[in-house]
C-alpha cells in the first residue's frame, strides 16, 4: 500500500487469548495486557498502522470440530453457530481495544471473503480504506461461503493474504510457545528454539498438530506463507503469554522469539 505509513500485521493466536482446553474461556488478563502493549506501541510510533487478526481458540474450534464429527460438514446451522461464536469473541476484543484507546473496527471475514470456483477472494479495498481513515481493522478466523458450501478460513490464512496484498513489512504471530522450535516444544523437552531462519529452510524442521485444532498449528501457519508466495516480509513468532513480548517484537531489534525471513 502506498503512503507514508509503515504497516504491520499482528495475529493474536487463539492459544493466547483463550484457554484452548476450556470451551468459551477468555484469558482476560492476557487480552488486557496485549491490548495495552498494542496501544503503547501505537502511541510511540504514530507512523505505524496495524491490522489485527485473531484466532478462534476455544470459541471457533470446538464448534467446528463438533459439526465435522457429528455431521461430517459445516452445514447451515453450524455456519450460523460458528459465526456467532467468533463474533462474540471478537466483540470482547474490540471492547478491550477501544478501552485502551485503539480506534478499532471489526471486519467480520464472512462478510468480505468468499471462495468461488476454487478461488479465494475478498474485498481488500475496504480494509485499505479503513486503514487510510485511521482505523485499526480487526479480522479473525471465521466461516465463509465456499462454492456451494461453507468452509473455515483461519486467522493465519487471513494474515498471509493481507500481508501480501497490503505489502506489509512485518507479520507477528503471537502464540503460546516461545517461538519456532526444531520440533514441538510441547511434546519434546529437548526441542531447541530457533532465533532466525529463512522460510526456505522450514522443511528441515519437525512440526506436529493436535486433533483439537481444525486449522493446523505452527507448521501450517508458517508454510502457508510459501504457499501464497509471500516475499520480503519479516515474520516474527513470539510468546504472548509473557508480558512485554508483543511490545518488544513490535519495536524490533530485540531478540524475543523467532524471526522467519520470507
Ligand atoms: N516445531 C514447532 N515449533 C513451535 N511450535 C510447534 C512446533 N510444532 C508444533 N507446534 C505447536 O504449535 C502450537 C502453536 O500453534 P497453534 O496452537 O495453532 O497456535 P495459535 O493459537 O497461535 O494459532 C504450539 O503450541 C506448539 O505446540
Ligand atoms: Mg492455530
Amino acid at each position: 500500500m502506498r503512503s507514508n505509513y509503515t504497516y504491520k500485521i499482528v495475529k493474536l493466536g487463539g492459544s493466547v487469548i483463550t484457554f484452548k482446553d476450556r470451551p468459551m474461556s477468555i484469558r482476560y488478563d492476557v487480552v488486557r495486557y496485549l491490548a495495552s502493549e498494542l496501544a503503547y506501541f501505537l502511541s510511540g510510533y504514530p507512523d505505524t498502522r496495524l491490522v489485527l487478526i485473531h484466532g478462534g481458540g476455544s470459541f471457533g474450534h470446538p464448534v467446528v470440530h463438533e459439526c465435522l464429527e457429528t455431521r461430517g460438514e459445516i452445514d447451515v446451522e453450524c455456519f450460523s453457530k460458528t459465526s456467532y461464536t467468533m463474533m462474540s469473541l471478537n466483540t470482547y476484543l474490540i471492547k478491550e481495544l477501544n478501552d485502551v484507546g485503539i480506534k478499532s473496527v471489526s471486519i467480520p471475514p464472512h462478510t468480505i471473503f468468499r471462495r468461488e470456483v476454487g478461488r479465494l477472494t475478498y474485498e481488500s479495498d475496504l480494509i485499505r480504506k479503513y486503514l487510510m481513515r485511521g482505523l485499526t481493522p480487526v479480522l479473525y478466523g471465521d466461516v465463509i461461503l465456499s462454492n456451494g458450501s461453507f468452509e473455515v478460513i483461519s486467522g493465519d490464512t487471513i494474515a498471509w493474504l493481507l500481508a501480501k496484498d497490503l505489502s506489509v513489512g512485518e507479520l507477528i504471530f503471537v502464540t503460546d510457545v516461545d517461538g519456532l522450535f526444531d520440533k514441538d516444544p510441547k511434546k519434546y523437552a529437548d526441542a531447541k528454539l530457533i532465533d532466525f531462519i529463512h522460510a526456505s529452510s522450514l522443511a528441515e524442521l519437525t512440526f506436529s498438530t493436535n486433533e483439537y485444532d481444525v486449522t493446523g498449528s505452527m507448521g501450517l501457519k508458517l508454510v502457508e506463507g510459501l504457499k501464497y508466495d509471500v516475499r520480503g516480509v519479516k515474520v516474527r513468532v513470539v510468546n504472548g503469554l509473557i508480558r512485554g513480548n508483543l511490545y518488544k517484537s513490535l519495536v524490533g531489534g530485540s531478540t524475543v522469539g523467532t524471526v522467519v525471513e520470507y
